[in-house]
Formats: C-alpha cells, sequence, structure tokens
C-alpha cells in the first residue's frame, strides 16, 4: 500500500479557548486533506492537544482541579470547535494518551542510550506561558522576547539534548533541501539562525511534577516542547507498531504558525536525527492573524471565537473567508466589514445565485430533467476550457498551500459560468420552439459546470459541495467520485433530476 499523506497541525495548549487565529491552522489542514482525499490518496491528518506543561499546572491550580481534569474538561472545546468546522481529522492526540507517553518515554530512552542526552545545570529564563527557555542576551527589556510577558528565573540540574552536535547536518539538510522550511523567508530565519550557533536544548525539568517523568530518571518530568513534538510520531505508534509507522512516517507537511518554527524547523529534525528517523518533508509556517488591526488578546477582550462567527455566517463561509481572504504564510488582518464584503459578493452572488439560477432553469424549461447536449459551439468550448483550467490550476495552487489563489483560480471558473449563463441567454431559446436542441446544450452545459463547481468546492467547503451534489440528483456521495478522473466534461448523466432547493448563502445586511 501507498504511504499515506500525512498532514498536520499543531496540537493545541489546553489553557486558552480556541480562537480564529488557533483555528486557522486547523482550517487550513483540513482543507489540504480533503484535497488529498478528493484525488483519491489515502490521507492520515492529525491534530490534537499540548496538556503538559507549567502554564496548564498552574491553570489547574488556580481553579482548583487537577492538571488532568482541567485538561479533560478544556479539551471538550477543541473538540467541540473542530466538530462545528467541519474538520476531518483521522485522529485526535492527547499528550496525556498512554500511548503517547509510552512512546515519549520511549524515544528519550533512546537518545539517552546513544549518549545525545547529558546531565547539567541550567541557569537562565524561562517563559512560562510560552514554555520558552531564553539565554540573559535574548530578552526583550527583560521580558520574553517572543510574547513580551514576565519570565522566571531557572536554576536546576537538568538533562539536556545535543542539539549543537546537529547544526551542520541541519544546515546541509535545509540548504539542500529548498522545500524542508518554507516559505522562503522562514528558510532564511532558520539559516541564520542555526548559522548563529546552536546551544544544547534542556530537555526535563526538575521543579515541575505535571508531565512525562523520565524513564532514566522518573525525578524529573520530560520538558514540555520535548514532549509535544513527539506527538507527531506518537499518533501513528513509533516503536510501538513498526508497520503501522512505516505506512504513514514521514509527514507530508507540518503546518505550524511562525512563531514555533524553531521548535520544529530545528529542534524537531534534530530529535528525528538522533533517532534516525527520516525528516518531514517540510515545515510550512503560516502568519499570525489580527482583529481589526490590533493583535488578538485576553486583555484587549478582542479575541473571537470561531462559534460567533459560524453562527453569525456559516460554517462553510467562515472556511472560505480565512481561506481566501490570507495568503497563507503571510501576516492577515481579519475584520467583520471585510468578511461580509466577501460572503455577499463570492458566496451569496458569484456561486450561490449562479448555482440557484442555472437549477431554476432546468426546472423551468425542462421539468428537472437535464437534457442530453448537442453540437458544441464556440461559447460552449470556451466553458469546458475553463473548467480545465481551473481543475488544473487548483491543483498546482495545493502542492503549495496556496489556498487563496486556489479559490480564486475556482472564481474564475464561476465568472466563466455566469458570463455563460448570461451570453447563452436560456430565456430567450426557450421562446423558440426551433431553438429546443440548443436549449438542451445550453442547460446540460450549465449543469454540468455546477457538477465540477461543487467538486471544486468540496475540500474548502464541504457542505456546500455536497449540497450542490444533492441538488444535482446524485444518490451516491461526492466523496465517492476523485480528481482528476470525475473532472472530464460531460460526465453528468442526461435524464437526471435536479431541484433548485434552498438559497445557498441568503445574503446579508451589509450594516452590521
Ligand atoms: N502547544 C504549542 C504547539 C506544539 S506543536 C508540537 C503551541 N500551542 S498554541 O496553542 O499556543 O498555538 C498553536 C498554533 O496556533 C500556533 O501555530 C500559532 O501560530 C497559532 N496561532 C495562535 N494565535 C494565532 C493568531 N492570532 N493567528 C494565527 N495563528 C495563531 O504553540
Amino acid at each position: 500500500m501507498d504511504k499515506l499523506y500525512y498532514v498536520t497541525t499543531p496540537i493545541y495548549y489546553v489553557n486558552d479557548l480556541p480562537h480564529i487565529g488557533t483555528a486557522y491552522t486547523t482550517v487550513a489542514a483540513d482543507a489540504l486533506a480533503r484535497y488529498h482525499r478528493l484525488k483519491g490518496e489515502g490521507v492520515y491528518f492529525l491534530t490534537g492537544t499540548d496538556e503538559h506543561g507549567q502554564h496548564v499546572a498552574r491553570a489547574a491550580e488556580r481553579n482548583g482541579v487537577s492538571p488532568k481534569e482541567w485538561a479533560d474538561r478544556m479539551v471538550t472545546h477543541f473538540t467541540e470547535v473542530w466538530r462545528r468546522l467541519n474538520i476531518s481529522n483521522d485522529f485526535f492526540i492527547r499528550t496525556t494518551d498512554p500511548r503517547h507517553m509510552e512512546v515519549a518515554r520511549n524515544f528519550i530512552q533512546l537518545l539517552y542510550d546513544k549518549g545525545d542526552i547529558y546531565l547539567d545545570t541550567y541557569e537562565g529564563w524561562y517563559c512560562v506561558p510560552d514554555e520558552s527557555f531564553w539565554l540573559p542576551s535574548q530578552l526583550v527589556e527583560g521580558k520574553c522576547p517572543q510574547c513580551g510577558r514576565e519570565v522566571e528565573m531557572v536554576q536546576e540540574e537538568n538533562y539536556f539534548f545535543r542539539l549543537s552536535a546537529y547544526a551542520d547536518r541541519l544546515l546541509e539538510h535545509i540548504s539542500s533541501h529548498p522545500e524542508f522550511v518554507q516559505p522562503d523567508i522562514r528558510r532564511n530565519e532558520v539559516i541564520s539562525f542555526i548559522r548563529q550557533g546552536l546551544a544544547d536544548q534542556s530537555i526535563s525539568r526538575k521543579t515541575i511534577s505535571w508531565g512525562i517523568p523520565l524513564p532514566f530518571d522518573e525525578s524529573q518530568v520530560m520538558y514540555v516542547w520535548f514532549d509535544a513534538l513527539l506527538n507527531y510520531v506518537s499518533a501513528i505508534d513509533y516503536s510501538l507498531d513498526e508497520a503501522r509507522f512505516r505506512g504513514i512516517w514521514p509527514a507530508d507537511v507540518h503546518f505550524i504558525g511562525k512563531e514555533i518554527l524553531r521548535f520544529h524547523a530545528i529542534v524537531w529534525p534534530a530529535m528525528l536525527m538522533a533517532a534516525d528517523l527520516p525528516l518531514p518533508r517540510q515545515v510550512f509556517a503560516h502568519g499570525w492573524l489580527t482583529v481589526e488591526g490590533e493583535k488578538m488578546s485576553k486583555s484587549k477582550g478582542n479575541v473571537i471565537s470561531p462559534h460567533d462567527l459560524v453562527d453569525e455566517y456559516g460554517v462553510d463561509a467562515y472556511r472560505y473567508y480565512f481561506l481566501r481572504e490570507f495568503s497563507f504564510g503571510y501576516d492577515g488582518n481579519f475584520s467583520r466589514e471585510n468578511m461580509t464584503g466577501r460572503y455577499n459578493a463570492d458566496l451569496a452572488n458569484s456561486l450561490g445565485n449562479m448555482v440557484s439560477r442555472v437549477l431554476a432553469m432546468v426546472e423551468r424549461y425542462r421539468g428537472g430533467e437535464v437534457p442530453g447536449p448537442g453540437v458544441e459551439e464556440a461559447v460552449d468550448t470556451a466553458l469546458r476550457e475553463s473548467a480545465d483550467l481551473a481543475v488544473a490550476e487548483v491543483d498546482r495552487c495545493m502542492e503549495r498551500f496556496a489556498f487563496n489563489e486556489a479559490l480564486q483560480a475556482i472564481w474564475n471558473f464561476l465568472a466563466s459560468i455566469n458570463r455563460y449563463v448570461d451570453e447563452t441567454a436560456a430565456w430567450d431559446l426557450a421562446k423558440d420552439p426551433d431553438r429546443s436542441d440548443r436549449l438542451d446544450t445550453v442547460l446540460y452545459n450549465q449543469v454540468e459546470a455546477v457538477r465540477l463547481t461543487a467538486l471544486l468546492v468540496l475540500p474548502f467547503m464541504p457542505a456546500t459541495g455536497e449540497g450542490i451534489w444533492e441538488r444535482l440528483g446524485y444518490r451516491r456521495s461526492i466523496h465517492e467520485h476523485h480528481l482528476p478522473a470525475a473532472a472530464a466534461w460531460e460526465l453528468f448523466p442526461p435524464g437526471q433530476k435536479v431541484s433548485k432547493g434552498a438559497p445557498l448563502f441568503p445574503r446579508k445586511d451589509a450594516a452590521r
């Protein structure tokens, strides 16, 4: 069997409720996973939660419950929001899963046995919310360079991973595999960071008990980042089921946010090298979202829950907006006005109205039964060609995770369909009994274009793809059809009955 296409999101800290920033990575990963499934590939899509660490222990204490109880309570917010956003992950990993803990212990023991782990004294700063160690020289005005919050002095005997020993191999790998860290701006950042010299990494904590005990020294627990990174291999049974593991690893892509790049592009590959495991094919870091021009933060009270937007716009409009509006890889700004504008222009108009118009015409002129096509004219050829172009273009864009460009290509196709509907003017043809054959062809082509639309939007807007498919009268699920074969022109079976159904995206009042 072929190796599965393996895509991951970061595992989310359970302390914060999911918001539109955290959901961004997951929605993008979902669209990618669904696209590969649409192409008939086997896919493994992983997400989950990062539940150990000092900040979780402290939050639990503040709330008067054990860390595990706290994690159990918080994790439901994640599973619930992913269910609402129609996220199709194949597994949900929690770092408190006994299997994850067993794999993490096996892994660290292996590195210890190989001599890549040693005991030393750590003295430096620690940012608890970010769970990151910092050298005095890295602090900015005495605060965490990452998040600007207070840091704490840590002085304890820790186990260290010989990260420095892998610097040359890492540089070699990154130089010879330009696709390994993307986008390029992130790749350059990683290269210059390694060139400055890598310090060995503390990978255990002595004064903390909420974590995975080290197998070779039960008085210490694993540093939460070392533990967390291992989720990518524990979920697929590294060291437990070799055959399963080899059928999925290496990851095709780890989607992450830009602030956790060093862990994924430096520490993680070095850990894998130390364990003699193949490296992921790619680490892709996306940008950060701001809200109405500002960084989201609890103190500003501007954190947006995906639930609120789904209540307001619906799940597919949510997914569409975030994938269409932002260029994955770069920062972007969310605004309600902008989302409403896109909803009305792109979804209510270009997509929703077009589907309704096309199906309404089949109902009106042919009682809902789609006629067979006749002789192809130039305008029909142009429509067919724009469909082919969209299918090819979407594929090229998805190769490089350019979700916004893939959607742009689909919307170019929708513009062609709308043009075709206007130019062929079925309503005029319907008045002339001599042009009945031509009307058949026009109606058929329009429906065929709607069929392709359903397939193309499916990874981005699954419920919409399914909803259109149903309106097209198919009994069998859209998920049984795969690209590129299903994109061939004239596959729609003449005689099948379609129905216009309810509007897909009712217009929204702009004044909100
Ligand atoms: N637990 C670690 C990841 C461990 S992976 C082995 C972690 N968790 S997190 O919950 O803080 O963040 C998870 C992801 O959410 C990161 O990729 C981060 O970039 C993303 N986002 C959090 N806020 C964001 C925005 N405002 N905008 C876009 N993504 C952001 O880090």
